[in-house]
């Protein structure tokens, strides 16, 4: 398929499933105006996120990468009334646009200023922060910040997780880069299955993409499954012990 009836299909899916939201909308209006990268998830993958965090049951996420906040809303909206979303974020423009997304955003007549707590900082300084306050295990994380750190917001995000968290990775296939040995990519190495410190025995079983889900091997029984996707890798650590 070419890139335009991709994108035909994406706009297909879009209009036939996600129909206009106004907090949605004005987040990414708002966002746009004040000068921010138009670099959130598209509203299609924003109600993928909703759908996983729903089915995952989430009552706990942690986001890499706020931006204008347009994720964390989606993200959040899964979320009961006393659920709990922790989102980082470097930049404090893109902070301050984001509070004041969220802070215009009701579920159920509450703000989800009361659920969501962003703070703002790098993400490497922030994540031990975070640990050390007690927070955590979470449910669901979504790591969606600089690519070149995605080493260690996996290490991180395994360290923050459970049994059965659900770890949702943006942008890893890097136009194919993942898979180029020879890559000098340090996005590439997002998710580095022969890097990080996860016994081999308890690796992911990794489809390839997720049209045809074919494997290099057959899926080992209940390891967790990792799908690599041009947008968006799911890593499902069902049964991986960490250390
Ligand atoms: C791709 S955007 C996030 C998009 C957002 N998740 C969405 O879909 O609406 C990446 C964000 O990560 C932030 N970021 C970059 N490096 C960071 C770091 N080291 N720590 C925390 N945030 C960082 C950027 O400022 C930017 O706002």
């Amino acid at each position: 398929m070419t890139q335009e009836q991709w994108t035909a299909v994406d706009r297909y899916f879009t209009d036939l499933l996600v129909p206009p939201d106004p907090a949605l909308d004005r987040a990414l209006q708002t966002s746009a105006a004040a000068g921010l990268p138009p670099h959130n998830v598209s509203p299609n993958q924003g109600k993928l996120l909703l759908l996983l965090a729903q089915i995952q049951g989430a009552r706990s996420i942690l986001e890499i990468g706020t931006l204008g906040g347009y994720s964390t809303i989606w993200l959040a909206r899964a979320l009961p009334s006393d659920g709990r979303l922790i989102t980082l974020e470097a930049n404090p423009k893109h902070a301050e646009v984001a509070r004041t997304n969220i802070a215009h955003t009701n579920i159920a007549h509450a703000s989800l200023s009361d659920i969501v707590d962003l703070r703002l900082g790098q993400a490497l300084s922030t994540l031990p922060q975070i640990a050390a306050e007690g927070h955590g295990p979470f449910d669901l994380i979504f790591i969606d910040a600089d690519k070149p750190n995605n080493p260690e917001y996996f290490a991180w995000a395994l360290q923050l997780s459970h049994r059965g968290s659900l770890i949702v990775a943006d942008n890893v296939v890097r136009n194919g880069a993942v898979i180029d040995s020879a890559s000098d990519d340090p996005s590439t190495n997002c998710l580095p299955l022969s890097r990080a410190s996860v016994p081999r025995q308890s690796r992911p079983w990794v489809a390839k993409d997720t049209t045809g889900l074919r494997s290099r091997s057959s899926p080992p029984t209940n390891n967790p499954k990792m799908i690599l996707d041009p947008q968006c890798c799911v890593s499902f650590p069902q049964s991986m012990e960490v250390k």
